[in-house]
């Protein structure tokens, strides 16, 4: 059953919620409080997950998949030649990413791509980096989409990303319930599975971080 929260429509919506959470992630201060308060996590964690994008040499291809409101783009610099793909199910979300992306001087280096992540309509190994920020809790197959990130990534590429995880204690769990009745949490995974699936599609050495509610995943494609 899903429950009408007002401010709380579906990522195709452009939900409330999306205005929120990228105006905490733009401001360290504010955002960093609220992150701490709310979810118990370090937003300066997510900050350096990002700086995995501005390492990328000239040329690289990036898949950020949700993009969502295009955080994940802190982490590119104007210039950097990166062909960076940003794809999401909610053309809502593509649209604030492009918005992102002009705010931050690097559109000339991003796309936008309807894509549902389940059935990611790229080549296999085509990427060098593929980010995830804050996705597989909204997705409806977490596994499914592991499974799609890391048949796009080439070997030797990284997938890195966060998420909420089932298994992060009670604490946390009126946020999951809250989330999956307002439509915008899907059915989530635990830790060990998250790694199970990152080892089982090549990935046997991803670690995962965790910060409060939210976790960090990181992996090498062998
Ligand atoms: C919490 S936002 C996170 C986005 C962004 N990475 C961030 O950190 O702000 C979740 C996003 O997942 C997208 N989404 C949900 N289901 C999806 C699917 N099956 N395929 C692709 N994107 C999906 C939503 O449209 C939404 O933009």
């Amino acid at each position: 059953m899903r429950v009408k929260v007002p401010g709380l429509g579906g990522w195709s919506e452009d939900p409330l919620w999306a205005t929120v959470y990228d105006w905490s992630v733009e401001h360290p201060r504010a955002g960093g409080l609220l992150w701490r308060i709310g979810i118990q996590s370090d937003l300066q964690r997510l900050y350096a997950a990002t700086d995995e994008l501005t390492a990328l040499a000239p040329g690289s291809r990036v898949l950020d998949v949700p993009c969502g409101g295009g955080v994940a783009l802190r982490g590119l610099r104007p210039g950097q030649g990166v062909d960076y793909v940003a794809a999401d199910i909610a053309q809502a979300m593509l649209d604030r990413t492009t918005r992102a992306a002009h705010e931050r001087g690097v559109a000339d280096q991003v796309s936008t791509q309807v894509a549902d992540v389940g059935d990611l309509p790229f080549d296999d190994d085509s990427f060098d980096l593929v980010v995830s920020f804050t996705g597989l809790h909204c997705f409806p197959d977490p596994a499914r989409a592991v499974v799609e990130m890391a048949r796009v990534l080439r070997p030797g590429g990284v997938i890195t990303g966060s998420t909420l995880l089932n298994d992060s204690g009670l604490r946390h769990e009126p946020m999951r319930r809250g989330g999956r009745l307002a439509g915008l949490l899907g059915p989530g995974c635990t830790g060990p599975e998250l790694l199970h699936w990152l080892g089982a599609r090549g990935l046997p050495d991803a670690t995962l971080e965790r910060s409060g509610a939210m976790a960090y995943f990181r992996g090498v494609k062998a």
